[in-house]
């Protein structure tokens, strides 16, 4: 009984974030290469920039956590469907959790500790806010 209620938010989870998945990737992907310069154009300032944005933290790690338990929950019900034997897939669907866990916890700290003026880079390199003041 409790497995078929997770299961049935699970589903409705998959539509909800599939939805919202398809516009943070697509602004994404629009803010990240039509700039002027396009992909050539992101280097450390930028990226350095965009994450010291408290909205863009936010908007990354948000696409971030959807995308990775949006990618492994469907990965999940494919192994529950084709993999028979047990024990098997006790170890895919532990695999599975255990990579997206760490992905989770990686990206988050790197979105939000991400030092945008490291002491001793050269400026050249770095956001235009690290030298003002
Ligand atoms: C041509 C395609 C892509 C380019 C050029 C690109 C570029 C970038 C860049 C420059 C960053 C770091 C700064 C920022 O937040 O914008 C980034 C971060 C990120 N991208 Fe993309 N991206 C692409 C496609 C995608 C797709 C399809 C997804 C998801 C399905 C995605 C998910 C993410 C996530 C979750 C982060 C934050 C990662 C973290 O630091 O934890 N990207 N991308």
């Amino acid at each position: 009984m409790k497995t078929l209620r997770l299961e049935r938010l699970g589903w409705i989870f998959m539509r909800v974030s599939g939805v919202l998945l398809i516009g943070l990737i697509f602004t994404h992907l629009f803010v990240n290469l039509m700039q002027e310069g396009g992909v050539k154009a992101i280097d450390f300032a930028f990226v350095a920039g965009k994450l010291a944005d408290p909205f863009w933290q936010w908007f990354d790690v948000t696409l971030l956590w959807l995308a990775l338990i949006h990618g492994t929950n469907g990965m999940r019900v494919v192994v529950d469907d084709y993999v028979t034997r047990p024990r098997l897939k006790k170890v895919l669907q532990t695999s599975l959790f255990v990579s997206a866990a760490v992905l989770i916890v990686l990206g988050t700290l790197v979105v939000f500790t991400l030092d945008p003026c490291p002491v001793g880079a050269p400026a050249s390199i770095l956001p235009s806010f690290c030298s003002a003041g």
